[in-house]
């Protein structure tokens, strides 16, 4: 029996327990929010759902009661504000690291065994919250941003070539921001190198459109996404629960790897039943190694930010 419990059942969560119960990745799906009848209305919507879909996965429904969410295996924590038009995602950090901190001890009370996975922004600065709160080693506390950001990618690039996404890997390493650095260098579609399909420029324009993938879609919508983000959730929960052992990018401390310490940072993992089961580490060119550098900056200034929030508070 594999229990999974999603923490906020707005548009991420939601699609994330939709996800695990239609691919039936667990038995019991605990989907948990504060606002009374939100959880439970979208659990039982899902459950409805089922002899329509065909899967036996359970959904329920709780209003911020714990007790229900004991002894998951794995925990996806999506609560937290998300973006408006004009908002970068560390403009989140205030009110996202408070709800957080809170929703993360009382996960580890009911769920000392579990693998938390964040997905709250700003992502990797959340990780490193979850991480501290949780005192669980760092294999057992990711954070969900690289395969949403690989997806975007991949999607563009099939998109651009008129070829099936199945047939595009990617792989793309550091912060959930403008810095992310997609990795041309490592792109293949049907085991071609993605820089003999198509010319630097175009490719240059793809890279860039992916890192501001996330604000094209609040842009249009009025909020960011939901779909991509809440299905890429899914397959990390996926991947650990039915022990995969897929190679993803995750966010994660780095303590020394990538030459960078103590900052939580995107890179390429097997992922399977003890969380992050290996760390790979890439021989970057000193171009990626600057850019890797550019963004673990950037993650470590917004983590200072939280180290001060947490000493007033
Ligand atoms: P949403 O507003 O639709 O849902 C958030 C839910 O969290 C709400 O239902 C709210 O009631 C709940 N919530 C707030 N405080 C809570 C608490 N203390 N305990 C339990 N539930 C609580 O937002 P959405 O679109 O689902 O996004 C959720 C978060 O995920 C945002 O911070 C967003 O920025 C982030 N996000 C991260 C992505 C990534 O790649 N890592 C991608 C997309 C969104
Ligand atoms: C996204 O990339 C906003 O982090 C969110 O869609």
């Amino acid at each position: 029996m594999s229990k999974v419990t999603v923490i906020g059942a707005g548009n991420v969560g939601a699609t994330c327990a939709d996800v695990l119960a239609y691919r039936e990745v667990a038995n019991e799906i605990v989907l948990l929010d504060i606002k009374e009848g939100i959880a439970e209305g979208k659990a039982l919507d899902i459950f409805e759902k089922s002899p329509i879909d065909c899967y036996d996965s359970r959904t329920y429904g709780v209003t911020n009661d714990y007790t229900r969410t004991a002894n998951s295996d794995v925990v996806v924590i999506t609560s937290g504000l998300p973006r408006k038009p004009g908002m970068s995602r560390d403009d989140l950090i205030s009110v996202n690291a408070g709800i957080v901190k809170s929703v993360t001890e009382n996960v580890i009370k009911y769920s000392p065994n579990a693998i938390i996975i964040v997905v709250s922004n700003p992502l990797d600065v959340m990780t490193y919250q979850a991480h501290l709160t949780s005192g669980l080693p760092r294999h057992r506390v990711i954070g969900m941003a690289g395969i949403l950001d690989t997806a975007r990618y991949r999607a563009f690039i099939a998109e651009e070539l008129n070829c099936s996404v199945k047939d595009v890997q990617a792989m793309l390493l550091g912060g959930h921001g403008d810095t992310m650095v997609p990795l041309v260098r490592y792109t293949t579609v049907g085991g071609i190198p993605v820089t003999e399909l198509i010319e630097m420029e175009k490719l240059e324009f793809i890279v860039e459109r992916t890192k501001r993938g996330g604000g094209e879609c609040v842009k249009l919508i009025g909020t960011s996404a939901w779909y991509a983000p809440g299905s890429a959730a899914a397959q990390m929960v996926e991947s650990i629960l039915k022990d995969q052992k897929r190679v993803v990018p995750v966010c994660m401390q780095l303590k020394g790897e990538y030459g960078l310490t103590d900052v939580y940072q995107g890179v390429p993992v097997v992922l399977g039943k003890n969380g992050v089961e290996r760390l790979i580490e890439l021989k970057l060119t000193p171009d990626e190694q600057a850019l890797m550098d550019k963004s673990a900056k950037a993650v470590k200034e917004v983590m200072n930010v939280l180290d001060k929030l947490n000493s007033q508070s």
